[in-house]
């Protein structure tokens, strides 16, 4: 059920016999990923994803070994990016959200200050509060492709670089502050405090 990538990548950080004894039960890849994330920002550069929401808490004290990431990468199957996933993650500069991604959960991505390039795929319908709040690098978001129906609060604010977004019809509701901070985008402190506002607004930017 995994891609023969994800398995290399996840051999990188997983005791041998561990490993041996996964390959013979499949099902174990999921738990045993899951289990292995912390270790997987501990010990390096690469960050293994399993869904799993991080507490305010515990994305602070891994915040220095969240800083060494430069890669992220998701186990098959899971719907949802867990909330303070990638806090931190200052060094991190392409994200690929795989298919299968139903929601980012919130401050997912807050302060992945190197972020330029974040692919959105079909199955995406939420972004959540806070998800790429500070992501200074982000220059253009594309989401035309997705069947994003909410933008949670604040969701892309002081993404200060940010020139250009492009959003699906699909687009039902959209937190305030959306966009707040983002003075490249629109013109400077815009709040957004629901859809109409935030389609009627995007339309008269030219980016819908
Ligand atoms: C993460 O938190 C959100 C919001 O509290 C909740 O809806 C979701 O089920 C949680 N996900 C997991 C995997 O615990
Ligand atoms: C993962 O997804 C594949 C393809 O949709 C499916 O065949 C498989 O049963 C799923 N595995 C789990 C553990 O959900």
């Amino acid at each position: 059920m995994h891609t023969p990538e994800f398995r290399i990548h996840f051999v990188a950080f997983v005791r041998v016999l561990t490993l041996m004894a996964f390959m013979v039960a499949t099902k174990g890849w999921n738990a045993a990923a899951d289990a292995q994330i912390d270790e997987g920002v501990s010990s390096g550069d690469l960050m293994v994803h399993a869904g799993k929401n991080i507490s305010f808490v515990a994305a602070n004290s891994r915040k220095e070994r969240c800083k060494l990431i430069t890669r992220v990468i998701f186990i098959l199957n899971i719907t949802k990016v867990g909330e303070y996933a990638c806090e931190f993650a200052c060094n991190l500069v392409i994200v690929d959200i795989p298919d299968g991604i139903e929601s980012i959960g919130k401050c997912a991505f807050l302060c992945c200050s190197s972020l330029t390039t974040v692919s959105f795929l079909t199955t995406l319908r939420l972004i959540g509060y806070c998800a790429f709040q500070y992501c200074s690098s982000l220059e253009n978001v594309d989401l035309l492709h997705t069947n994003l129906e909410e933008l949670g609060q604040a969701a892309f604010s002081f993404c200060e670089e940010l020139k250009s977004m492009t959003m699906p019809d699909s687009l039902r509701r959209g937190g305030r502050h959306v966009f707040h901070g983002c003075s490249k985008l629109v013109p400077s402190n815009i709040n957004i405090k629901d859809a109409d506002a935030v389609l009627a607004h995007l339309r008269s930017q030219q980016l819908l």
